[in-house]
């Protein structure tokens, strides 16, 4: 009987103190009220179950309940058990707490770029790989695991790999990891093991990114960049340089794939001094006009860490992404990672293992891509017409595009854009510090909002533009 009765019910802290056990319960449930632990309308436990967890008799309990019920702290309905009163003591405002001013103005559309549109999450097809992978999961799944990883989502992830980007992949060589940050994380955690002192990085990109790497104790020099891309051939003079990170498929932000002779040109640095490439694949999937640029890391699989996410095939808060490592940094990372680093769930990674395997990955990828590629049209259509001195580059593939500016706008182009409602970002918050000031521009992620929001966006896009 105790046994079934500890299982029922709802937990409730309270401590007794003082001599009489009642009037200690009293005494206690009342400070909770009144210190907005226990808040109006919740529910509490039964006295059964309560006198069962504080090992007293229930009437005890019961009698402490009635009498706060009748003072007013509690309420006792009929089929709703008891509860803490919706008129119990009110909490007052904690001194010192400064009323917070009321919030800016949230703007009512957003194109910062970097998000996919998340209305489009494919939730009933989640779900039901989520219900499937719950059902077949072993029981060992729901232990500590693998820190590379689920098997079942690594074997997977070489076959999709392989088949759409041309990775070359072994399950063996994966390690899951919690976004792309997290394996740029233990990457510069390997390197400065490596004792490497710099990592190159590009001209464009995320501060997040190069401030992982520096708080990770190693300098990030960037390499030149021009409409190829970035000049890999640079490297050589980069004595310091021991890995470059860039995004060979997809230039980020400005959204230019890497021209064939610098990806050779990176390979042949990689080999030639023994240094690595860290290949940043965060949106390979998208490419619009022809088949997507395969991933830099066939070329060479011994010298490139391929890194995949599905911040935006799918969505940003799964935080799961997948690392493809050349085997002599198989055991330093797994050793990096250790046992208690953060490691995605078990349960998220066994149905994405499943949404892949069964084809709706391919199938919600393909379908978004027709959606993201009839808004892009729409962009370059729509400015063509409302601002045709606008020229819109890197928009062969991505989430994304590059809009130029006349020069020294940009600023007041991002201000008239707030004045419309609308978030977006200039070219200079992607720019390396090293790198020399380029030309105004905006980065539009026009996949950011829902379909709802697309029209107004792209309409307060135009009338901020010059
Ligand atoms: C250039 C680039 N790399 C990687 C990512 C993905 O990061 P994560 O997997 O940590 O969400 C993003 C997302 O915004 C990105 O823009």
């Amino acid at each position: 009987m105790t046994d079934s009765w500890a299982t029922f019910g709802t937990d409730l802290h309270v401590e007794l103190r003082g001599s009489g056990l009642r009037s200690g319960l009293m005494d206690a449930l009342r400070e909770a009220v009144r210190t907005g632990r226990l808040t109006p309308g919740t529910r509490l436990p039964s006295s059964r179950s309560l006198a069962v967890d504080l090992g007293i008799a229930r009437n005890t309990v019961a009698d402490a309940y009635a009498e706060l019920v009748a003072e007013g702290w509690l309420t006792a309905l009929q089929g709703s058990g008891t509860r803490v009163a919706r008129r119990a003591a009110p909490r007052k405002p904690q001194a010192g707490v400064v009323r917070a001013r009321p919030p800016h103005r949230r703007p009512t559309y957003s194109l910062h770029a970097g998000t996919p549109d998340l209305a489009s999450f494919p939730r009933a097809e989640w779900l039901k790989a989520a219900r499937r992978a719950l059902t077949a999961a072993p029981h060992e799944a729901f232990g500590y695991g693998d820190s590379r990883g689920r098997i079942e989502l690594r074997t997977v992830l070489a076959d999709y790999l392989a088949r759409a980007r041309g990775v070359y992949a072994d399950p063996e060589r994966i390690v899951i990891c919690s976004g792309f940050v997290h394996g740029l994380m233990l990457m510069g955690k390997v390197l400065r093991q490596r004792r490497v002192r710099e990592v190159a990085v590009e001209s464009y990109g995320l501060d997040v990114h190069w401030n992982l790497l520096t708080e990770a104790g190693l300098r990030t020099p960037a390499l030149p960049f021009d409409g190829l891309g970035s000049q890999t051939g640079e490297l050589a003079a980069l004595r310091a340089v021991g890995a470059v990170l860039m995004t060979p498929a997809h230039q980020f932000p400005m959204g230019v794939p890497l021209h064939p002779d610098r990806r050779a040109a990176a390979v042949d640095w990689a080999r030639g001094s023994g240094g690595l490439i860290l290949e940043d694949d965060y949106d390979g999937e998208f490419r619009y006009d022809r088949q997507p640029v395969g991933a830099l890391q066939g070329l060479d699989p011994e010298r490139v860490v391929y890194m995949g996410t599905a911040s935006k095939s799918l969505a940003p808060g799964l935080r799961l992404a997948w690392m493809v490592l050349p085997e002599e940094l198989v055991g330093e990372v797994i050793e990096a990672k250790g046992s208690v680093d953060w490691v995605s769930s078990a349960l998220d990674q066994l149905t994405l293992a499943e949404f892949i395997a069964s084809g709706a990955y391919d199938r919600h990828v393909r379908g978004m891509r027709l959606r993201y590629r009839r808004r892009r049209d729409q962009l370059v259509r729509v400015l063509a017409e409302r601002a045709p001195d606008i020229r819109v580059s890197g928009i062969a593939a991505g989430l994304h595009a590059v809009l130029e500016l006349p020069p020294g706008t940009e600023g007041s182009v991002i201000q008239a854009a707030a004045w419309q409602g609308l978030a977006v970002e200039g070219v200079s918050r992607f720019r390396h510090k090293d790198a020399p000031t380029g030309r105004d521009a905006l980065v539009v992620g026009y996949a950011t909002p829902a379909d709802s929001g697309w029209a107004g966006a792209l309409d307060a896009l135009c009338r901020a533009l010059p």
